[in-house]
């Protein structure tokens, strides 16, 4: 009888977690171990109630419940899961770096380094490694040095497998992505890990490649996806000068077949841990290889973002008559998009950091995200006195959006669940001073129905503001 394959994953976070549920999920016959160092972390895609597994994504809890301990198991021990792989997935994260060369645009390789290095000491036969976190162009090259200099070389194959999941449809991207792609040396390593995904992908959805080319897809896909979305975002702010809509202009462009209709929402910025970081990889790679002009081309898009995010801030505090000293100001979701609770990067940070540089007081309402986190990312963002200020009562956290509405001078509706598009606005207005001011940074509700009630309404991109 054969030996069932054996997969192991290293880091149990938005991309491990859920793309290693999906495998064990759809290959019974295998067994997948995903491992990280934060034992917390480990504990709670343990949980008994699977409400509390640490990733919120739909559907995730359902495949978890099925498949966790037939074949898919999260552990700590780290050395004993990678001893007995086949297969093994690099999954941790790659932040942008805040020290040293490359200080806020480079990936900190750090914990990648760190894996490869504990591969090396740990495998004792054949074994192929497969970078699933975003990396730059070239790691593998470090992965396999480190690996030959520690006399692990010849039985060892490294592949570059990146995921193009997005957070909230993860599971949906996972059971029927466009693509998958593979890209690496040896063949018959490719062969093997192709094996894997056709399970449940067609054979023609997954793509071979060579190394490089695959690593770098992923960050240009990334690059062209914020694009769009900054190329839109700048178009907003020329249709708030002229009166033109861009969802008007969104929906006539998008209908040319070569441009097409995804990714053109305007919005109060793009967020997410991907976008900015990959972009800003991108640029310092482009720069390292002796290609400003092209590292100064995808800047651009970054600077657009932050751009956007501002210039809503100060549409706000323009609209308050210039000062939110002191006024409540109601935010409506604070992850960086519906259906996850994640707030990396998310645009509601640097919006509420913006309003609290103000003296704003801010009460926020997300179905998923805790106060605890909102601190956290304030203070990174530099409101360092973020939980004085909490302490204080100048920034809560409400359990629901009429809580946070009541008596706000104005609200600010940062992401676009779901639920935000059914409150009933007309009581909203009634519990607010007047003038009651809106301000839809998704451009998810009505904007005629809001100004019928009486609110003063803004929408990004619609109308001369
Ligand atoms: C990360 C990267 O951000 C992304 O670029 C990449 O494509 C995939 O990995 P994500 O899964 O969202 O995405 O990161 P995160 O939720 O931070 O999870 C990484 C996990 O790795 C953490 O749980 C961390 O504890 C773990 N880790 C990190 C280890 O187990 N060992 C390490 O040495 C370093
Ligand atoms: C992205 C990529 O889509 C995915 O392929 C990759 O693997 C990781 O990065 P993610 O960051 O999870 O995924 O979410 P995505 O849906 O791409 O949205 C990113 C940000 O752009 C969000 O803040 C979203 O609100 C914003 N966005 C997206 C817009 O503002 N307008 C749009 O039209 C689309």
């Amino acid at each position: 009888m054969s030996e069932r394959l054996k997969i192991t994953c290293i880091g149990a976070g938005y991309v491990g977690g859920p793309t290693m549920a999906m495998i064990a999920h759809r290959c019974p016959s295998i067994d997948v171990t995903v491992v990280d160092m934060n034992e917390e972390r480990i504990a709670a895609w343990n949980d008994a109630d699977l409400q509390n597994l640490p990733v919120y994504e739909p559907g995730l809890d359902a495949i978890v419940g099925e498949a966790r301990g037939r074949n898919l198991f999260f552990s700590t021990d780290v050395a004993s899961a990678l001893k007995s792989a086949d297969i093994i997935f690099i999954s941790v994260n790659t932040p942008t770096k805040t020290y040293g060369e490359g200080a806020g645009e480079a990936a900190d390789l750090r914990w990648i380094e760190k894996c490869a290095r504990q591969i090396a000491e740990t495998i004792d036969g054949p074994a192929i490694i497969v970078e699933k976190s975003t990396v730059p162009i070239r790691t593998a090259a470090m992965i396999k040095t480190v690996l030959e200099a520690n006399g692990r070389g010849d039985d060892v194959d490294v592949l570059s497998n990146p995921e193009f999941l997005a957070e909230g449809t993860a599971m949906a991207d996972l059971a029927d992505p466009d693509r998958v792609l593979i890209g690496g040396e040896n063949p018959q390593a490719i062969e093997k890990l192709v094996s894997v995904y056709e399970h449940w992908v067609p054979r023609d959805r997954i793509l071979t490649t060579n190394l490089w080319s695959s690593e770098l897809s992923k960050l240009t896909a990334n690059a062209f996806l914020a694009q769009r979305v900054s190329s839109i975002n700048s178009i907003s702010a020329l249709c708030e000068e002229t009166g033109a809509d861009v969802g008007e202009v969104a929906r006539a462009i998008g209908s040319d077949s070569r441009i097409g209709p995804k990714f053109l929402q305007a919005s109060v910025g793009f967020g997410g841990s991907c976008f900015q970081k990959d972009i800003l990889n991108l640029s310092y790679l482009c720069d390292y290889f002796g290609l400003p002009e092209v590292a100064d081309y995808w800047r651009s898009v970054v600077k657009m973002n932050n751009w956007q995010k501002h210039r809503f801030a100060q549409r706000i505090i323009k609209n308050l008559f210039n000062t939110v000293a002191d006024k409540r100001i109601a935010i409506l979701g604070f992850a960086f998009k519906k259906d996850t609770n994640d707030t990396r990067e998310a645009a509601a940070i640097y919006v509420c950091r913006d309003l609290l540089i103000e003296k704003a007081h801010l009460a926020i309402y997300d179905p998923k995200v805790s106060l605890e986190q909102l601190i956290t990312d304030l203070e990174y963002a530099g409101i360092t006195d973020a939980r004085e200020r909490a302490e204080r009562g100048e920034i809560v956290m409400t359990s629901d959006a009429y809580e946070a509405t009541e008596q706000a001078h104005a609200v600010a509706l940062l992401t676009e669940w779901d639920e935000f598009k059914d409150l009933d606005y007309q009581r909203v207005y009634e519990t607010m001073p007047k003038p009651a001011h809106f301000f839809d940074g998704r451009r998810l509700l009505d904007l005629g129905h809001l100004r019928k009630i009486g609110f003063t309404a803004y929408s990004i991109g619609s109308g001369i503001q």
